[in-house]
């Protein structure tokens, strides 16, 4: 059985005492799931959140790190950082971190690895834009994105790795892929990986879909067989809506 997941990739908002106060909200709202429930605020308050919810079921993970152990990288935070104050997953490569911040496939290559090499477990995130998709390139660019990121990794490592699919065009824009283009893509993903490697890992991995999962219309996009749990910006920033998507699942 594969995981279920809903996590909340806080992105950057929620100073501290917003951060506390939607931590306690979540808490108190949260509903009884067996799906995993991560939150990921921004690096300052990390550790805040980790002491917060330290008998919560809640998990509190990171929207990125570096993929060198240490050194003169000004403003950058490590693996063995993150590791140290007990966060051990990391969201890499969000389509903001690549729009924005430079982040190449050669980049989030190297930070899997670090990631990997710390024991800790990579949220991937992948996914075309919309021109992409207009053209009907998005198989090919989701496909590139895996290929160029994590298919040289090992089998063993596919333990530590879940999937984000992240269509550009649906990230914080209220416009949705529809719960079969989800599904379409999602198949495709586990098609791809059962070819790079073998049906055991493809079965195995939690695909993710994410781009303005809302309470409407989170349940039909979950009841999707491949479609293992979202990937929430906006709706998880507002307790009410994250804690009605975590029932959705
Ligand atoms: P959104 O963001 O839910 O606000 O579209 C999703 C994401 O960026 O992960």
């Amino acid at each position: 059985m594969r995981s279920k997941i809903v996590a909340g990739n806080w992105k950057m908002n929620k100073n501290l005492m917003e951060t506390e106060a939607l931590l306690s909200e979540l808490s108190a709202k949260l509903p009884d799931t067996d799906a995993e429930v991560m939150v990921a605020p921004t690096f300052v308050n990390l550790g805040v959140a980790v002491r917060h919810l330290e008998s919560s079921v809640i998990e509190v993970i990171a929207q990125n790190m570096h993929f060198a152990p240490s050194g003169a990288f000004t403003g950058e935070i490590s693996g063995d950082m993150l590791m140290s104050i007990g966060v051990d997953t990391v969201i890499v490569g969000h389509s903001e971190r690549r729009a924005y911040f430079g982040e190449t496939d050669e980049i989030l290559s190297k930070k899997v690895a670090a990631a990997l090499e710390k024991n800790m477990r990579v949220l991937f995130c992948f996914g075309e834009e919309l021109e992409e998709r207009k053209s009907g390139n998005h198989f090919k660019v989701v496909e590139e994105q895996l290929k160029k990121a994590l298919f040289t990794l090992d089998s063993k490592s596919w333990n530590q790795i879940v999937l984000a699919y992240e269509p550009v065009w649906a990230i914080g824009t209220g416009e949705t892929a529809s719960p079969e283009q989800a599904q379409e893509m999602h198949a495709f993903i586990r098609n791809t990986i059962t070819q790079a490697y073998d049906s055991g890992i493809a079965n195995k991995v939690s695909i993710l879909y994410g781009g303005s999962v809302k309470p409407n219309n989170a349940k039909e996009i979950f009841s999707k067989p491949d479609v293992d749990g979202g990937l929430i910006g906006g709706a998880a920033l507002v307790a009410d809506d994250f804690a009605a998507i975590i029932k959705a699942i």
